[in-house]
């Protein structure tokens, strides 16, 4: 029997089972395809993480998407607070007043939702976030990362780092068993003029991960860049900011703020924009761990982005937003959309690769 037929075989029966945690060894042993990436530390069974959102708020969340055969997930971003509980950043924890999908002209029949959403990070104060996270680890294991997402204080360019508001934020979760750390350099930011001036940023970009690298020597620190529109160089300088201030890698990149929306958009348009950073941070830094975000909804846009140079992907709005034509899978949205990501005979990240494959 040919592999394609073997993986016919095995979506026709995955479309009305449960996929299982270890689906990844199922596809190496039946098919002999090797889907494993990397975040950081770890070799992930497969390139697809859940990223951080709504859809990482809760221990419930977490175990569906472990038992849906995610490779792992970033944990909603909590903003830090210091030792006594002041939280410089406290306007970005708040709940939102506007959630809704929306779909590019070209997706007339709602295939593809992109959130609008103009809520900022997780609304917890860090002692009910510690919580939940201190749960949420224990399901992480090496096939299944479970990765913090923080912020903390931002400083204007000729104000000091409020240092414990980091500091303490990640000596909190570090002690429950965190080590590898996204750093949310949250697209909301843009509303407060007074801190986007290109220097500033810059500036966090360098400091942040040179100051959480120096305080715990085992961790890991990706920053999350920013799309800003100070232009494709400004782009590349916040990643070699990141490089100097010896992050170990970045991720590429969070949604684009539109002040006509009053919130940060997504879907083709990110895609596009952060395919064509990927590839350009990929041949300056070829060394530098590349995670892609951004418009991911089939298997297609997965190889897009592991071809540019990206070591993993993470998807959020897929999971999140309104899918107005049905899943033909049958189960929870976990399982529904990493079957069409992974697993579809036409468009999943299996098939585009076996067709890779047979034409090479
Ligand atoms: C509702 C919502 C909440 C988000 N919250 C966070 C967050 O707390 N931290 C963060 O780093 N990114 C956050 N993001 C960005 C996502 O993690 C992701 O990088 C981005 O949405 C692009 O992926 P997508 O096109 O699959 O949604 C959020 C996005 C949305 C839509």
């Amino acid at each position: 029997m040919s592999t394609f037929q073997r993986l016919k075989d095995l979506s026709q029966y995955f479309l009305n089972h449960d996929i299982p945690e270890d689906f990844s060894e199922i596809a190496s042993k039946e098919l002999g395809i090797d889907i494993s990436a990397r975040y950081g530390p770890f070799r992930l069974k497969n390139p697809l993480l859940v990223a951080p959102g709504q859809m990482t708020v809760s221990v419930s969340q977490i175990q569906l998407i472990k038992q849906s055969g995610f490779a792992g997930c970033v944990l909603k971003s909590v903003v830090g607070e210091d030792e006594k509980g002041s939280c410089s950043m406290i306007k970005l924890r708040r709940k939102p007043t506007k959630v809704e999908t929306v779909y590019d002209d070209y997706d007339t029949e709602g295939e593809f939702p992109i959130i609008h959403w103009d809520g900022g990070l997780d609304t917890r104060d860090l002692q009910h976030y510690l919580e939940f996270a201190r749960i949420a680890i224990k399901l992480s294991g090496p096939d299944f990362p479970v990765i913090a997402s923080i912020l903390g204080h931002l400083p204007s360019y000729d104000e000091d780092f409020i240092e414990d508001e980091w500091v303490y934020t990640t000596k909190k979760l570090y002690d429950t068993g965190y080590r590898v750390f996204e750093i949310d350099f949250c697209p909301f930011l843009k509303e407060h003029d007074e801190l986007m001036s290109q220097k500033t940023i810059l500036r966090w970009y360098r400091v942040i991960p040179e100051m959480l690298k120096k305080s715990f020597n085992d961790i890991f620190v990706f920053p999350k860049i920013l799309n800003l529109d100070y232009g494709t160089d400004f782009q590349l300088k916040m990643v070699e900011s990141s490089f100097q201030g010896k992050a170990d890698g970045v991720i590429i990149a969070n949604r684009i703020y539109k002040k006509e929306f009053g919130c940060a958009h997504g879907g083709e348009e990110l895609r596009q924009h952060n395919l064509k950073q990927i590839k350009m941070v990929h041949q300056l830094y070829p060394d530098f761990e590349i995670s892609a975000t951004g418009g991911i909804y089939r298997g297609n846009h997965i190889i897009e982005y592991l071809s540019a140079g990206a070591k993993n992907v993470q998807v959020l709005s897929f999971l999140m937003g309104k899918v107005k034509k049905p899943f033909e899978k049958k189960g929870n949205r976990f399982q529904q959309v990493f079957y069409k990501l992974m697993l579809d005979v036409e468009s999943g990240y299996i098939a585009c690769l076996l067709k890779q494959r047979d034409k090479t």
